[in-house]
């Protein structure tokens, strides 16, 4: 067994903080955004990140002290601009030898980032400074996905034009089409779109550069996954596959494609539009999730954007992920199933040897009501009236949460709903199969993967993401032969 056996000694000295901010103007080049330059310490340029597709805040502090060996290392402390700090440790195993382990990532930041910022504790998600309650009242998905991408929310100009792009590209290479008939129609829709949006590489050879500058290889992307994920859904029910209608908003022409068919016509219920778009901004980022630093961490080797995103859509599909939503779903059907007994079902989660967990509750950050998951209940109350929808499930999930939110189980670990709580009570009234709940996530986090892969890309500071280890295996020792054994 690997043992620990040195005292370590952290101290932290007063903050001393000075900042660096830069942004991208409309013509592309960074100027000081917010009125001011604060001088920035150029001894510390290695610890900030200078980004260029938005805002850029890095901020260095005073050091801390580790002793270690009867040796003292100072370590620089960086500061965020929402004041989060963070213990520098890039160069301790150069000058100390040592390490630092942290399974699960729970204490370690991988990376600076001017995206998304999350509070946890008091239940604060933004996108570039935006709240996410008001991106989810007052934004289009587009909108956002610019804002995400690019730093900024779009101009009209720059909306139209990136509308405009978005739109040029919704068909997919006709021989793509053809992937979806060797697909049995069983198959589970995340590994289909994992690999179409995987192939696209092969239809687009210029996507191998991996440039992030190249708009074209992400208004692609951001077109074509809807057609992508839509053809799948056809071919599932043996349907024959709707082919775009770009005169529609980019949501209206996804529910087309999904629920159109060429024997009668049909027009999008503007209330789902909007129910859609609302659901894809909610998803559209949340900083170093699971995907997202798989997207990150594909991407840091220079891979292409798509196998980076097709790599990223797979760590999605996990239940402990984005998978989440259609286990909720799942669940409440069960209980349902087996005669309504909500209660029964609570006792089971806190009995730890049941090996049950209540799905669509707890989170590795939010200790406090996923603000997303607010808004979606909100629109559940809305939604299902409008379409004459009662769904048993949508009771049952909130007698689950009215059980949760008082019970001291669940109060002392700070669990409450997160956005998969209701997300699939919505996606189901909205006529989406459970099996398609994780793909609609995907379709809403794709803006965050390719802005959190462009802001990496761009880190003229980026290394390849290669982690360390403390190896508890067996020490050297002589082969034994086959015959030995
Ligand atoms: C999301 C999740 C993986 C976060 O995991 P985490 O940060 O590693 O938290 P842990 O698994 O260490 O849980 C902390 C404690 O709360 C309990 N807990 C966490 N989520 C729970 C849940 N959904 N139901 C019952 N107990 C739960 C754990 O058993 C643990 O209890 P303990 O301290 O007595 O051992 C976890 O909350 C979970 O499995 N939730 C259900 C799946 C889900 O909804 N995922 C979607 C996330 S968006």
């Amino acid at each position: 067994m690997a043992r620990i056996t040195r005292s370590v000694d952290f101290s932290l000295k007063g903050y001393l903080l000075q900042a660096y901010l830069i942004g991208r103007n409309a013509s592309g080049t960074d100027s000081p955004i917010k009125g001011e330059l604060i001088k920035f310490n150029k001894g510390l340029g290695s610890h900030g990140n200078r980004s260029k597709s938005g805002m850029v805040a890095a901020i260095m502090a005073d050091s801390a002290k580790l002793t270690l060996d009867g040796n003292e290392y100072e370590l620089p402390i960086v500061v965020g601009s929402e004041n989060e700090k963070a213990i520098d440790i890039g160069k301790l195993r150069a000058e100390s030898g040592y390490v630092t382990i942290d399974g699960g990532y729970k204490n370690t930041g991988a990376c600076y980032s001017s995206i998304t910022y999350l509070d946890g504790e008091q239940g604060i998600l933004r996108y570039r400074g935006y709240a996410i309650e008001d991106l989810a009242e007052k934004a289009e998905f587009l909108e956002v996905a610019y804002l995400i991408i690019y730093g900024t929310l779009p101009t009209p100009t720059e909306y139209d034009t990136f509308k405009k792009d978005i739109r040029r590209h919704s068909i997919i290479h006709e021989d793509m089409r053809h992937f979806f008939d060797g697909f049995p129609s069983s198959g589970h829709p995340m590994s289909i779109l994992s690999s179409m949006v995987c192939s696209l590489s092969a239809y687009y050879p210029d996507s191998l550069d991996a440039d992030p500058t190249d708009d074209l290889q992400i208004t692609r992307l951001l077109s074509k996954i809807r057609t992508i994920v839509a053809f799948g859904y056809k071919k599932s029910i043996g349907h024959p596959a709707m082919y775009p209608r770009n005169d529609l908003s980019y949501c209206g022409n996804f529910m087309h494609m999904m629920f159109a068919n060429p024997a009668e016509p049909y027009e999008p219920d503007p209330e789902i539009v909007k129910a859609i778009n609302t659901l894809l901004i909610l998803h559209a980022d949340h900083e170093q999730n699971c995907s997202t630093s798989t997207v990150r961490l594909v991407g840091s080797s220079n891979a292409n954007l798509y196998a980076a995103v097709s790599a990223g859509i797979l760590a999605l599909w996990g239940p402990l992920h984005g998978g989440a939503n259609q286990a909720v779903i799942e669940m409440l059907q069960e209980i349902q199933d087996s005669g309504g007994d909500y209660k029964g079902f609570m006792e089971k989660v806190k009995d730890k040897s049941s090996g049950v967990r209540l799905m669509g509750f707890g989170h590795r950050v939010y200790k406090n009501y996923d603000p997303r998951a607010k808004v979606l209940k909100a629109m559940a109350d809305k939604l299902l009236p409008h379409l004459k929808v009662e769904d048993p499930l949508l009771d049952i999930a909130k007698n689950l949460e009215a059980i949760a939110l008082e019970d001291p189980y669940f109060v002392q670990r700070n669990l409450y709903p997160n956005v998969d709580f209701y997300s699939g009570i919505v996606y189901r009234a909205l006529g989406i199969p459970v099996n398609m709940f994780t793909v609609m996530f995907a379709l809403g986090r794709l803006p965050g993967w390719i802005g959190q892969w462009r802001e990496m890309m761009q880190d003229p500071g980026r290394k390849i993401g290669r982690p360390r280890q403390i190896y508890t295996g067996e020490n050297a020792r002589a082969f034994v032969s086959l015959a030995d054994r």
